[in-house]
């Protein structure tokens, strides 16, 4: 077999295996990664704040992620929380009753409140002795 031949049946094989793995990997993240609530059939609440995008920013279960701050557990109090939504502070976009409800904007901040608590620092530590 010419060498350039075998070069390219090796790289070929190469990247098939390369596939294999990157489907393998996004396979297993899809499986063990936290399910969407839509999915779960969760509470009218939970939906909105998939539907209206707050967990984009603020993480699925409000934790905060590199674009938005902590929301939950224990979220603001109601009227701090809903006025903050209307009008932010800083980065955020603000959302009109058009967009989100008085309603709607209720039921994100009632799901966000069911939210439980994380374990606590020496229950995980305990795992990682
Ligand atoms: C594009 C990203 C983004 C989206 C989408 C978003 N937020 Fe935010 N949110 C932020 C950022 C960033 C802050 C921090 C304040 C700021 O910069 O405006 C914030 C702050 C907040 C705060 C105040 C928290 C505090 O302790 O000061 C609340 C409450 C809040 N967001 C609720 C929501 C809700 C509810 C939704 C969905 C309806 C939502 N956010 C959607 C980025 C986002």
């Amino acid at each position: 077999m010419p060498a350039a031949l075998k070069r390219f049946r090796a790289a070929a094989r190469w990247t098939r295996l390369r596939c294999a793995c990157i489907a393998a990997a996004t396979l297993l993240a899809a499986g063990t990664s936290w399910t969407s609530a839509v999915a779960q059939g969760a509470t009218k609440g939970a939906i909105l704040f998939e539907e209206k995008g707050c967990y984009q920013c603020h993480g699925y279960a409000g934790q905060g992620t590199f674009a938005g701050v902590r929301i939950a557990p224990e979220p603001l109090p109601w009227q701090t929380f809903a006025r903050i939504v209307r009008k932010p502070y800083g980065v955020m976009p603000a959302y009109s009753p058009r967009m989100l409800t008085d309603a709607e904007l209720l039921e994100i901040y009632e799901h966000l409140s069911t939210l439980p608590a994380p374990a606590a620092e020496n229950a995980i530590r305990s795992i990682l002795d």
